[in-house]
This record gives C-alpha cells, structure tokens and sequence, in this order.
C-alpha cells in the first residue's frame, strides 16, 4: 500500500518506520529541508529504541522516504496521515493550525480518491474543521473530488513506541461511511492478525477517546500523589497502600506510581485540553482541573523538601540524577527537572545534572549558565554537591554504590522523586532520605 505521513515528529516517524517494516511504500512531508535531509541520511532526530535502525532499513529497502514537495506526497498515497503537533495556546486549548494547513495541502494536489486521516491528537470536532478546509480549498479550484476523513488516534508511550506500535492495545478508527472504515482495516491487518484490535466508532468518539484515556492515566498519577501526601501526614508509607490497591483488580498496578509529578507531551497538554474543550461547551469540568492542579504543586515537592532541609538553597550545590521526562527518551518537555533546577536556580542554588540521553537536550534548552554544570556520570554529579535529586529512574541509577555516594557528597541527603530507594538501606547508611509519601519509613 502507498501511504503518506505529513510531520517528521514523533508520531509521524514511528508511524511511518512500522508501516514501511511491513512492507509498506512510505512518504513523509516535513516543511523543514533540514530534517528531511538529516532523516533521509537514516538519522533520527530524537532518542527512540528501537526507530533508528528501522528507518535505516525501510530507506535501503526503498520503501520508506522523506520530502518536502507536497504535491509528489499526495499523489503517492491512498492512505494521507496528518501526524503534525497541536501546541498548547495560552488558554489550553489545542493549536489546529498545523493540522488545517497540512488539510489544506492536500486539498490544493488533490486528484484521486484519498482517505485523510487524523493522528494528531485534536480536540472532538476536527475532523469536520478538517472536512471544511479540504472542501474550501476544492471549491476555490473548481475541482469536484471524493475523499474521506477519519479519526485515528495515536497511544504509543515514548521509549517503547516502536514495541506499542507493532503490538497496539486497540486501533482505535473513527470513521462515518463503510468505505474509510474498510481502508482502515486492511491498513492496520498486519497489526490486527491474532485478535481483533480495530474498534471502529464514529469520528468524535475516537476523537474524544484519546484525550480521555490521557486525562484518565494522568488523574490516576495525580490521585496518588494525593494519596501520597496524605500518607506522609498521617504517617503512612504510600508504597504498601500502592500494594494494597494495586492488588484489586479493579484498581490495577498500572499508573499508579506517585512521584515527582508527571511531564511529557501528551498528559499536561492533553488534560488541559480535555478542560478546555469541556468550558468550550459550557461544562465545567472539576475533576480536570484538579488533576492538572495537584500535579503543578507535585512538580514542586522536592524543591519544598529542599527548603524545608537546608533553610536556604543559596551556595547550595545539587546533585540531579534524570533530566528525561521519564526514563528511555531525551524528551523534556515538561520534565519535573526543569521545573526543579529553575527552582533551585532562582533561590541562588547551583545544579551538577547527568542523564543517559537528554544531556544534549538540556544543552539546547539552557545553553551555558554558570549555575548548570552537565557532567559525564551519576557519581561525577554528586562529586562536591551538597545533596542528590533523583528525578527520573532511569535503570542506570537503580542500583548505585551509596558508600561511593556518601563520599562524594558535603551531606547524605538524598531526595528521592520515584520511590526508588529503599528507605531502610539508606537509613543504615546514614543518609537523609527524602521520598514521596513514605513518612512511616523515611524517619531517621
Ligand atoms: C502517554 C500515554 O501513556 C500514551 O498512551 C500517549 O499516547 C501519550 O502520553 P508518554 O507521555 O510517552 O505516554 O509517557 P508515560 O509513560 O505515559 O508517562 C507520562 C508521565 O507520567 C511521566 O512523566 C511518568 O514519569 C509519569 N508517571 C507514569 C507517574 O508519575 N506515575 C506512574 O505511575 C506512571
């Protein structure tokens, strides 16, 4: 089958890479010339297990390849995927302009029946604002021409997108009329061969669904947080209540971590969003808004626990172990890092910060400040600091040598922003141990 991806990010790539591996012919449009280029060579632009050696092999296979010329794109496929980013705007809602123009793209090469259809994560009611602009576009040039629209949202998890996209949980398609709903299926068959994946609904239900599945995962992160801290007031550790909700199976294991709040480019967006669509309609939604409430105040808790331990952060130098928003990516949009290191940087606090992936990320967000020194290892961050943040529970810093810890650093304080340390270890070292609901076991 011909397909065509418009937008080289994230969605786009891993899209496009699975597709070709299955014997797809493959064309992404991206409007930067630079990045065409640099995915032609077979580069990725970000970290992604498993994605570069499979654009590599899709473009020697000749299935899979990268443009900029819109126009060879449209005609190349049946299949057109809008997969372009949705930005916030200042009041949450979703930026649609990327994904009206790339509608709009299609309309003004339009010459055959094409199916349209949306990944991008929009708000309910973008199919039809993307019907609209391809009919604009149609009328002005005088041309009458079938073609369809659906809906089919994305679930890949960053770090394990290409493993989510070959082996999907659902496929979910919204879509009108029988003809786009066939297209679909065989579009997705070598992903829907041992059960049947494909849930078919009508457009604005599969709109909706992917914003709600977000908002759901994100609410069950938040109401642990919550339950975190209460645990620490009344005394409890929130690792044996996690058990001892987890093992209901109504409740589940899954997405019920407390931590240092949640980041990434979905869940703060995406909640948001969901609220605003929601006001849009005249309905206020409360338990959104808390959702996105509880996890601002979490994303401050260590930098609180800091405070709180050295009185003042000024000449203090930290230790941060993760910049990641979570393990196995280099993204950083929205990583509790940040927020923690701009923090501790305007309380006149230094940082010495290390992350398997992300380190060049970070470079490029904060370029060269005297207060961020990023370094080569997890022990070369602690050398001279006053105390040690984990952040992200990257597998590197599961099991650190704490005796070497303890002697790189001025104090033995660790704050722990995923529970990831066990309390009573680190308590017969000596350390100070800052977790997250854990006062039951974290008291020296
Ligand atoms: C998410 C959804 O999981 C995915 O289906 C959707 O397509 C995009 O958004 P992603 O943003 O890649 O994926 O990351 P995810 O693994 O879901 O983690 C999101 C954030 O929640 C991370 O910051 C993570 O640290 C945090 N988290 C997750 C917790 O704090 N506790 C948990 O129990 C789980």
């Amino acid at each position: 089958m011909n397909i065509t991806i418009f937008g080289s990010g994230y969605v786009g790539l891993v899209t496009a890479a699975c597709f070709a591996e299955v014997g797809n012919h493959v064309v992404c449009v991206d409007v930067d010339a630079r990045k065409v280029a640099t995915l032609q060579s077979g580069k990725c632009p970000f970290y992604e297990p498993g994605l570069d050696g499979l654009l590599t092999s899709g473009i020697e296979a000749g299935r899979l390849r990268f443009t900029t010329d819109a126009a060879d794109a449209v005609r190349h496929g049946t299949y057109q995927l809008i997969a372009v980013g949705t930005p916030p705007g200042e009041d949450g809602s979703a930026d649609l302009q990327y994904v009206l123009q790339v509608a709009r793209t299609i309309a003004a090469h339009l010459d055959d029946y094409r199916v349209i259809i949306n990944k991008s994560t929009v708000p309910v009611g973008t199919a039809d604002k993307v019907r609209s602009a391809v009919s604009e576009v149609l009328a002005q040039r005088g041309v009458s021409q079938d073609y369809d629209v659906v809906s089919n949202p994305e679930f890949l998890k960053e770090g394990a997108a290409v493993g989510d996209f070959r082996k999907p949980d659902r496929i979910i398609v919204g879509a009108d009329t029988d003809r786009p709903a066939e297209l679909m299926r065989s579009l997705y068959e070598p992903f829907n061969r041992n059960h049947d994946r494909v849930l078919l609904m009508d457009v604005r239900s599969a709109e909706l669904t992917k914003y709600a599945a977000n908002a759901m995962l994100a609410t069950k992160i938040s109401f642990m947080n919550e339950v975190a801290n209460i645990a620490e007031r009344v005394g409890a550790d929130v690792e044996l209540v996690r058990r001892g909700m987890g093992s209901d199976p109504r409740i589940g294991f899954h997405f019920i971590y407390p931590g240092c709040g949640y980041g990434g480019s979905c869940f703060p967006k995406d909640v948001k969003a969901l609220a605003h669509l929601a006001r849009e309609t005249g309905f206020a939604p409360r338990l959104l808004d808390s959702v996105e409430a509880v996890n601002h105040d979490q994303k401050r808790f260590l930098h609180a626990k800091m405070r709180a331990h050295f009185g003042s952060l000024a000449g203090r130098t930290i230790a941060l172990w993760g910049l990641a928003f979570k393990p196995n990516t280099d993204d950083m949009r929205e990583a509790p890092s940040r927020e923690l290191m701009e923090a501790i940087w305007a309380d006149g606090g230094a940082v010495r910060a290390y992350d398997p992936v992300a380190m060049e990320e970070t470079r490029k967000i904060y370029g060269d400040r005297p207060d961020l020194t990023l370094v080569e290892s997890a022990e070369e961050a602690c050398e001279g600091a006053d105390a040690l943040a984990l952040v992200t529970e990257w597998k590197p810093f599961q099991s650190p040598n704490f005796e070497l810890i303890a002697s790189l650093l001025k104090e033995k304080v660790l704050f722990d922003g995923r529970n990831l340390y066990n309390p009573e270890t680190l308590r017969d070292l000596g350390f100070r141990h800052y977790a997250i609901g854990r006062a039951a076991r974290v008291a020296v």
